[in-house]
């Protein structure tokens, strides 16, 4: 079977393209139309092409944002396709709005690798020792990072308003912003039987000086989820909580490639492949309490239909 994935687009017809990991970005003067791809990324480069992750994440998005409007006005100005998003172009706030529920991670900034090391302040919080991995936090934690070209930093409050990277009162309502979207999307998955556990948020300001939620909301790129029902058992038994992953794709590549180094990478097994996908459909049928639709008409053809409204010129 020949899978239809969307690799790329190039719709000149829609303006000048900015390619980021994930999305095709075309720029219509205060718009941007953001088309979500298929492409799955990991030790900074592509990996894989993962069919219908694109449509995942743009609903998934959508669904967030709409449950999340009351709380910050969102970018959000049309969903003409399941993979596109018209979103008012803001410009982007230079710090990204990390939260976190869970003593958990693997990578150096995690909260866990942290933690282990010693340290027990975070953001105000301080920690108990003797906390277990993967435990609750008293209460979630406002970690964030600068947003950079090269790579993103954890660097204090303080230190983030020294650098220039935001004032105090717009560090101030991005985090207020940060932890009561956090709040809700806690709430709203763990009616869905999912916990939440940590995410990024993204803000722009508007034309009108207004804070504004960008970019995604609440996806499986931008947010770790975990199986509320298994949640306690496997935390009891000292296993790993059950988790919606992309890692075990990551982890493939660790095994049969040099991913920091090779020129050239192995092929995915489609099985694994094929796996993910249906994983990522699955995470978006319990979240939204949904049927995920796959349209037949080919990709390509249906985004040019979906979006001939948008045509420059
Ligand atoms: N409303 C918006 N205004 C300005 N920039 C935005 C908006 N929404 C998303 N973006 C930016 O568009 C890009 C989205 O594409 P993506 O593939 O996720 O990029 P990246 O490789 O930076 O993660 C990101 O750089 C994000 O910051
Ligand atoms: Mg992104």
């Amino acid at each position: 079977m020949n899978m239809d994935v969307l690799k790329e687009t190039n719709f000149s017809w829609l303006g000048k393209k900015k390619k980021g990991k994930v999305r095709d970005i075309y720029e219509q003067g205060d718009k941007l139309i953001l088309i979500t791809t298929d492409r799955m990324t990991g030790f900074d480069r592509l990996l894989a092409h993962i069919p219908w992750k694109g449509q995942v994440l743009n609903q998934i998005s959508a669904f967030w944002f709409e449950q999340t409007k009351d709380i910050i006005p969102n970018h959000v100005l049309a969903v003409p396709d399941p993979n596109v998003t018209v979103g008012k172009k803001c410009n982007p706030v230079r710090i990204e709005g990390v939260v976190r529920g869970y003593l958990t991670g693997v990578t150096d900034t995690s909260i866990w690798t942290r933690y282990s090391k010693g340290i027990r302040d975070f953001g105000g919080i301080t920690l108990p020792d003797g906390m277990q991995k993967n435990r609750k936090l008293p209460q979630p934690i406002f970690d964030p990072t600068t947003k950079e070209d090269l790579h993103d930093r954890t660097l204090t409050k303080d230190e983030m308003i020294a650098e220039g990277f935001i004032t105090a009162e717009l560090f101030a309502k991005v985090e207020e912003k940060s932890l009561a979207l956090f709040k809700c999307g806690q709430e709203v998955s763990a009616q869905r039987g999912l916990i939440l556990v940590d995410t990024k948020y993204e803000f722009g300001i508007d034309e009108n000086g207004v804070l504004t939620l960008i970019d995604e909301i609440h996806t499986p790129d931008s947010s770790r989820y975990w199986y509320l029902a298994s949640y306690e058992e496997r935390l009891a038994k000292g296993e790993e909580p059950e988790y919606f992953d992309k890692e075990f794709l990551r982890l493939w590549f660790k095994e049969h490639s040099d991913p920091y180094k090779d020129a050239v990478l192995p092929e995915a097994p489609k099985e694994k492949v094929l796996e993910l996908s249906r994983r990522y459909i699955e995470i978006y049928e319990q979240l939204t309490g949904k049927t995920f639709e796959k349209n037949s008409m080919p990709i390509i053809e249906r985004l040019e239909k979906n979006l001939s409204g948008y045509t420059i010129g």
